[in-house]
């Protein structure tokens, strides 16, 4: 089955146990609708990718991994997009969940999406491999909450002084480097070598998209822009110029592609970084920089 397949019927089926009876009607169609229809889903497939690198042995502990890593991130854009954080209302072109549910089922879709995560992981393991539960475990939460997950991340836009590469780091580049580790993981490897790989790709990714904050429109992104700006927020682009942050870009793109392990399936991660470095720098950026 293909990866984005494999990862939508995780997801699906993650989802319809949560919509369960005895659900509230409402909160259960916003956690739908918080999942459906995804964005990109570019953590679950480097999850799987790095799983399928180190041989995949239990194809379905891998899929959780993944699930559980784009339920996060789906909490953390419901979460991202309140009144109280960014208040965007539009995401993934459609209106944010609290532009349709309000902000209490929005609060709620995305704690309950986190505890799904687990809940996910923790349902897949007995089934197979028990004994990678708690290391999954452990890199999903602490790539997550605090002192450098998420919970971090947004905690820095609440300081007076903030490091650039640090909030980076914890807002965006912590679930990449989960991705990469709990892919390795899951299929029973060292996730020791691909730490470097998912905080690369995470720092590359946040770079792009404070790009994509300053040069692109709302209709290009399905999401507002100017936001960095509007809020005050650290970004490349005032930090380091539109060029400079383009060019930190590719370095960092480079410097992914260096990191990766000799394993089997090099030749198919180094595509998908090449693959994700052509959609993170398009024409319509390049054009700016001119
Ligand atoms: C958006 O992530 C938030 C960032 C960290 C830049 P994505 O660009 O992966 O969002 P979706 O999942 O594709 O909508
Ligand atoms: C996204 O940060 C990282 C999260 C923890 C959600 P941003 O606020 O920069 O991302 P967008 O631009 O809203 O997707
Ligand atoms: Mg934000
Ligand atoms: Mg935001």
């Amino acid at each position: 089955m293909p990866k984005q397949d494999r990862i939508d019927a995780t997801l699906r089926a993650a989802i319809a146990r949560g919509q369960r009876q005895p659900s509230p009607p409402k909160l259960a169609q916003a956690l739908e609708y918080a999942v459906f229809p995804g964005g990109a889903r570019v953590r679950p497939q480097l999850c799987l990718s790095i799983s399928r690198a180190c041989g995949d042995d239990a194809p379905a502990l891998a899929d959780a991994a993944a699930a559980s890593l784009e339920l996060i991130h789906c909490a953390s854009l419901v979460h991202d997009d309140l009144p109280c954080f960014d208040d965007a209302h539009l995401r993934r072109g459609k209106p944010t969940v609290h532009a349709v549910y309000g902000e209490e089922l929005a609060v709620l879709a995305g704690d309950a999406l986190i505890v799904m995560a687990f809940e996910v992981l923790a349902d897949a393991a007995p089934k197979g491999h028990m004994e990678r539960l708690p290391a999954l475990v452990t890199a999903l939460a602490q790539m997550t909450g605090m002192p450098n997950g998420i919970c971090a991340g947004q905690g820095w836009e609440s300081e007076r002084e903030v490091d650039l590469a640090a909030y980076h780091r914890a807002k965006t580049g912590a679930l990449f480097e989960a991705a990469t580790s709990m892919g390795a993981i899951a299929a029973g490897s060292d996730p020791e070598p691909w730490y470097d790989l998912g905080a690369r790709i995470g720092e590359a990714y946040q770079i792009a998209d404070d790009l994509r904050d300053t040069l692109q429109t709302e209709e290009e992104l399905g999401k507002p822009v100017g936001q960095d700006a509007v809020h005050n927020r650290p970004n490349a682009v005032v930090e380091l110029g539109v060029k400079g942050a383009m060019s930190r870009l590719g370095d960092t793109l480079s410097a992914a592609i260096t990191s990766i392990p000799s394993c089997p399936g090099e030749a198919e991660l180094i595509d998908l970084v090449r693959r994700q470095a052509d959609r993170l720098s398009p024409v319509a950026l390049a054009s700016h920089t001119a």
